[in-house]
């Protein structure tokens, strides 16, 4: 992994100035601040840090479902000596009873010290953070973002590639509904990236994304089939084609199959070429890609662990 020289260190903000803020989109990081964070988690991944956020507690308000996200960030907290409560399933709280989601964040907030939020509805991790006086952390709000895991994809392209500088990277799958790959495209202005866009029609990038990143000077084009651009790459983005996001479920069944990478695909890529997923997948990635030295998906998970303890310990202040 690359380590920055003394001076670009120096120019970095301190992780004190972290403290007590909210994490709702990539967009609220700075590149300066984005490369301490990564900078925070290498240190993280070997420290023993186990009583650094002792008597602090973190409450997982996920309203959607997930493995990763909620998992690491409890494992993370646990690891530096915190304490978890929370929910992961919503129909288990008194939104159930007609609570809003402020009232609810309102409570929350008396309990704890740092609020983890997941929810199906785009925006919903900015009004939990107007409502509470602690820092929120988007675990993922609909289609929208995901910025803890853009983190942690970048720390994953950092650590394999040696760098994050000009590097191209392909998107493939559900580009439309995927949060992981808005919150991913948005970070790669900072960093000279190339990118790739390879999905149909319906599923293509969002046109606010793209007219961002052409504010932005990033060069980028859009495909229908991975096999055009794979010996381009250094980065394959897979993800899922997000069934529960489609109104229409004729249109999910017609491209659900449409994308699937196989161990027989990597003739002529480049030599240094990584495999990544946010994960789950579906059928996108066949298991004979897992055990090619292509495939980083499961260090990707395991990042998330180091990432998200870096991020609890800067926004609590430690
Ligand atoms: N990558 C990710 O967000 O996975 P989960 O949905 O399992 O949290």
């Amino acid at each position: 992994m690359q380590v920055l020289p003394d001076h670009q260190l120096e120019e970095m903000p301190s992780e004190m100035s972290f403290r007590g803020r909210s994490i709702l989109a990539i967009g609220d990081l700075s590149k300066q601040e984005i490369l301490s964070i990564l900078e925070t988690g290498k240190r993280y991944e070997h420290c023993d840090c186990s009583s650094f956020l002792k008597g602090k507690i973190l409450v997982n308000c996920f309203f959607e479902s997930s493995t990763r996200t909620r998992l690491s960030f409890e494992s993370a907290m646990h690891r530096l000596g915190g304490n978890v409560i929370g929910f992961s399933d919503s129909s288990m709280i008194s939104v159930k009873k007609g609570e809003s989601l402020y009232d609810t964040m309102k409570i929350v907030e008396n309990y704890a010290d740092i609020i983890v939020i997941r929810h199906p509805l785009e925006g919903a991790a900015q009004r939990a953070a107007e409502s509470v006086n602690i820092p929120v952390i988007n675990a993922g709000d609909g289609a929208n973002e995901h910025p803890t895991q853009t983190l942690l994809d970048l720390y994953t392209i950092q650590k394999t590639h040696g760098t994050l500088e000009n590097l191209s990277i392909a998107m493939v799958g559900d580009l439309k509904h995927g949060r992981t790959v808005h919150s991913l495209a948005r970070a790669c202005v900072h960093f000279g990236i190339r990118l790739y866009f390879v999905s149909p029609p319906m599923l293509e990038m969002p046109r606010e994304i793209c007219n961002f990143l052409r504010e932005k000077g990033v060069k980028f084009s859009f495909h229908r089939n991975i096999e055009d651009i794979l010996k381009k790459i250094d980065v394959l983005y897979m993800t899922r084609i997000q069934e529960e996001r489609f109104v229409d479920k004729q249109e999910y069944l017609s491209v659900k199959n449409l994308y699937r990478l196989t161990d027989a695909h990597f003739d002529e890529v480049k030599e240094n070429l990584k495999i990544m997923h946010p994960l789950p997948r579906n059928d996108e990635i066949d298991v004979s890609v897992d055990s090619t030295k292509y495939a980083v998906y499961f260090d990707q998970a395991l990042n998330g662990l180091h990432i998200r303890k870096a991020l609890l310990a800067m926004l609590l202040g430690k």
